[in-house]
């Protein structure tokens, strides 16, 4: 069921590189990232995303995703779905170390530090793989600079995926110029809803109640402090939307700067 990974280079169409996966890691059924080599080309804001694509029956086959890893990093991360009747990803969940993924040159987005209006607190809220721009995020130091305190929120049904999460915590941990940079300004907001964990709930639900703030010992938000960034399934990016219109925040973009942003390029 493997579709047809080499791509010869003479045969790509303009606008298109072909990279070299260099590591694979499943998570759980549903999850897995992997990573790809980096055009010397290749220029990207961390938070933006990318059109990713195999050869599938002999044509270019793509989908949107984020770039998981920051802009600094020499290679690319991709964290993904695995859906075993998904166009794209019942192949992209078999690739290999070695495969060709394809790539489109362009990257865009709205999950950009320039979009957003400087703050006291940038809050990254992710369900599921909406966690990936935010994986880049936390990892550019870009982001420390213009924020006094990050938190990373992340809901999943399980424990098992909220996996990536940590280890991407660990990982800033342990880095040789990460540590130092990040400090104590990232704070992890993991909560699951359909597990026995400490930490349970909708994101939503978590704010509307109060137990967020409570949590994590913030106050309530606050537009003249407080910024946003929205990554999840289109329900949850219009109820998280609602909370923050109603707390003050207001939607900004690329060229109008403001409280808080939204990614669409995944739904609908
Ligand atoms: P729930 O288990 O209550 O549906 P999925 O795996 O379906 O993408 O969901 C990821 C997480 O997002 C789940 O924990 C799910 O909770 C949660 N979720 C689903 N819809 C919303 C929503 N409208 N607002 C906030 N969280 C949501």
């Amino acid at each position: 069921n493997a579709p047809a990974l080499n791509t010869e280079a003479s045969a790509l169409p303009a606008g298109v590189y072909a990279e070299t996966v260099t590591a694979v890691q499943h998570y759980t059924d549903r999850l897995f990232r992997f990573r790809m080599t980096r055009p010397a080309d290749f220029r990207f804001r961390s938070g933006e995303f990318v059109m990713i694509g195999l050869m599938v029956d002999g044509k270019p086959l793509y989908r949107a995703y984020s770039i998981a890893s920051p802009a600094w990093d020499e290679e690319l991360e991709f964290f993904s779905i695995k859906v075993s009747d998904g166009p794209l990803t019942q192949h992209l969940q078999n690739l290999k170390v070695g495969d060709t993924v394809l790539m489109r040159k362009k990257s865009t987005g709205t999950l950009v530090n320039d979009a957003l209006l400087p703050g006291k607190r940038l809050y990254m809220f992710s369900t599921g793989t909406g966690i990936a721009p935010f994986a880049s995020l936390i990892r550019d130091p870009e982001t420390y600079e213009k924020f006094e305190e990050v938190v990373l929120c992340h809901t999943c049904r399980e424990v098992a995926e909220l996996k990536y999460g940590f280890d991407l915590i660990e990982e800033i941990k342990n880095h040789e110029f990460l540590a130092e940079i990040v400090g104590d300004k990232l704070k992890h907001y993991a909560t699951v809803t359909r597990e026995d964990y400490p930490f349970q709930g909708r994101i939503t639900d978590n704010i509307r109640s109060g137990k967020m703030f409570a949590d994590l010992g913030v106050a309530p938000l606050d537009p003249a402090v407080d910024r946003g960034m929205i990554c999840g399934s289109a329900a949850m990016l219009k109820e998280i939307k609602q909370l923050l219109l109603d707390a003050g925040l207001t939607e900004g973009a690329n060229n109008k700067p403001a409280e808080f942003v939204i990614e669409r390029a995944f739904v609908d």
